[in-house]
């Protein structure tokens, strides 16, 4: 395990993400629906039921929540993440709503399996490690020809003022995690996390050890290298570079620090 990984998985064992508040079948299924899977499932042009029966990857599971969305609609699931204990809470999660997932403990750098997969999706994974680029090959070979990949990345540009942030945080508390989390809590949060998501939440944003950025173009970029053709994005940019230069520019005001594209495996 390189340094990058290592720190990075440090934080996820201690906080597991998203830790959503998943109580009932609303929260997995009409909720994160709405909250986030739209947006995720439109970008790569599907639908809740057009998963049925299919073989979906989920790399860098986290805490699984999205993983048993995709089981509960019907597809058949192989979730994986560096840290065990995202990886327990994922597999209480199934558990609790009777779903099936197939959840392994690996760097997507090491990932072996017989399976190709219909549906690909690494969401906030590849900017915490220590080579996108080469993780994103490794998932590009796991997909099926007429298959999706869907990955979500911090932006170049959207995440220009959050950094600025970091690095006041790291100013004051340093490199260790549990100092960056007390300085946070206290001074961002009011002195308390509300409950175990926002904790989540704040170790992800503020405490991470590691984080890089990407841009449209460079995923694209990422996507003629293995080919794959560019399906959406969201926000939306198009594909010509100085369109999606515009676009993202303009994500440097509205802070959208996160994007999420799709391609088609030819
Ligand atoms: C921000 S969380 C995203 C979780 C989930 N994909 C989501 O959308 O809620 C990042 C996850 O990636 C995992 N991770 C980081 N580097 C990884 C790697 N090299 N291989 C597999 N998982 C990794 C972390 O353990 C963590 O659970």
């Amino acid at each position: 395990m390189d340094e990058i990984t290592r720190s990075v998985n440090m934080l996820y064992e201690r906080y597991p993400y998203p830790s959503l508040p998943i109580r009932n079948e609303r929260d997995l299924v009409s909720k994160l629906h709405a909250n986030v899977m739209s947006k995720i499932l439109s970008t790569a042009e599907l639908e809740p039921r057009s998963l049925c029966g299919k073989e979906v990857l989920d790399a860098g599971c986290g805490t699984g929540e999205k993983s048993c969305y995709f089981s509960y609609h019907g597809a058949s699931v192989t979730a994986l993440d560096l840290s065990s204990s995202s990886l327990a809470a994922g597999r209480r999660l199934a558990e609790k709503f009777k779903l099936k997932v197939d959840f392994n403990q690996c760097d997507i750098a090491e990932f072996k399996t017989e399976k190709k997969f219909d549906h690909i999706f690494c969401l906030g994974v590849l900017h915490h490690t220590s080579d996108p680029c080469m993780r994103f090959h490794v998932l590009a070979g796991l997909c099926k020809p007429g298959g999706t990949i869907t990955v979500g990345l911090y932006n170049r540009y959207g995440r220009f003022i959050h950094r600025a942030r970091r690095l006041w945080i790291k100013l004051n508390a340093g490199e260790d995690i549990q100092k960056r989390m007390s300085f946070v809590e206290t001074s961002i949060y009011r002195g308390k996390f509300k409950n175990t998501h926002e904790q989540a939440y704040a170790a992800d944003k503020y405490a991470n050890p590691y984080e890089s950025y990407h841009s449209v173009g460079e995923v694209i970029g990422w996507f003629n290298k293995n080919n794959i053709t560019y399906i959406g994005s969201h926000p939306h940019t198009g594909t010509g570079k100085l369109q999606t230069f515009l676009s993202e520019l303009k994500w440097l005001i509205k802070r959208n620090g996160f994007f999420i594209i799709s391609g088609r495996k030819n």
